[in-house]
């Protein structure tokens, strides 16, 4: 088995303590590589070197739009200088969030536009955060194609799906399809192509049912990857195949 969590956050606090025992454990479920995720400038400073220190691990640099409110002047450079470093595989996560909007859209919007050309210019592909801001994602990611982009822990309508997927976008679900109450999110899961499929955590975030309210680790792909081969009724080994096959062309990995 050869699986990737494409989008986790082991450079947070809830994992100083035990980080080399929770890449273990991710390898012993057979979770291979493991693709940090930056969302702030020194989250994706420390994301950078935790890639220099764990063989199996790649970094993403990026911020967060919860952090638009509070961003320094240069901040994109600071990014753009990150991004030029070895195992540095996207921008990300960048996006919008006018469900939460811990910060301004009036502040997220340039924050987006300006991490969206760093990308450009680097010729790099990024991780995208959307929540309940679809149409303005669209328009700017259509008006900046070609990109390489996946939506990350999707969440949205069919219509959104099928827009993002005729724009050749990869599609990243996370534990929370396990949940109860999520009937929808399973239903656009059973739609989507396994070549647009990308598996993740979100650790610590977003543990699968039966784990709710703990901390989540990469370890779980596994898990999610078994829901998934169930839902879609195929085998796991495809699954894993796939999901694998799709990160490795899309974030470049060896
Ligand atoms: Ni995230």
């Amino acid at each position: 088995m050869f699986l990737v969590d494409t989008h986790c956050h082991l450079d947070f606090p809830e994992f100083d303590h035990d980080r080399d025992e929770v890449i273990r454990r991710a390898h012993l479920e057979g979770v291979e590589r493991i693709i940090n995720i930056g969302s702030s400038l020194e989250g994706s400073r420390r994301s950078v070197e935790l890639a220099q220190k764990y063989d199996s691990l790649y970094a993403t640099v990026g911020i967060h739009p919860h952090e638009a409110d509070h961003i320094v002047q240069g901040s994109a450079d600071s990014i753009k200088k990150l991004a030029r470093q070895n195992k540095v595989v996207a921008i990300g996560e960048i996006g919008l969030d006018y469900f939460k909007q811990f910060s301004s859209p009036k502040n997220q919007l340039p924050l987006f536009l300006s991490l969206l050309k760093v990308a450009k210019e680097l010729d790099l592909p990024i991780v995208i955060h959307s929540r309940d801001a679809k149409e303005d994602i669209l328009r700017i990611l259509k008006e900046a194609m070609p990109i390489k982009a996946v939506v990350h822990c999707f969440s949205g309508d069919s219509k959104f799906l099928e827009e993002c997927l005729d724009l050749g976008f990869l599609i990243s679900f996370t534990c929370n399809v396990t949940y109860k109450k999520a009937d929808n999110l399973r239903e656009l899961l059973k739609i989507i192509p396994l070549r647009s499929l990308l598996l993740e955590t979100d650790a610590p975030y977003l543990s699968p049912e039966g784990f709710r309210g703990k901390r989540n680790e990469p370890a779980q792909v596994r898990l999610l990857a078994e829901f998934v081969a169930n839902l879609k009724k195929v085998e796991l080994e495809e699954i894993a195949n796939s999901t694998t096959e799709n990160a490795k062309k899309f974030f470049n990995l060896i």
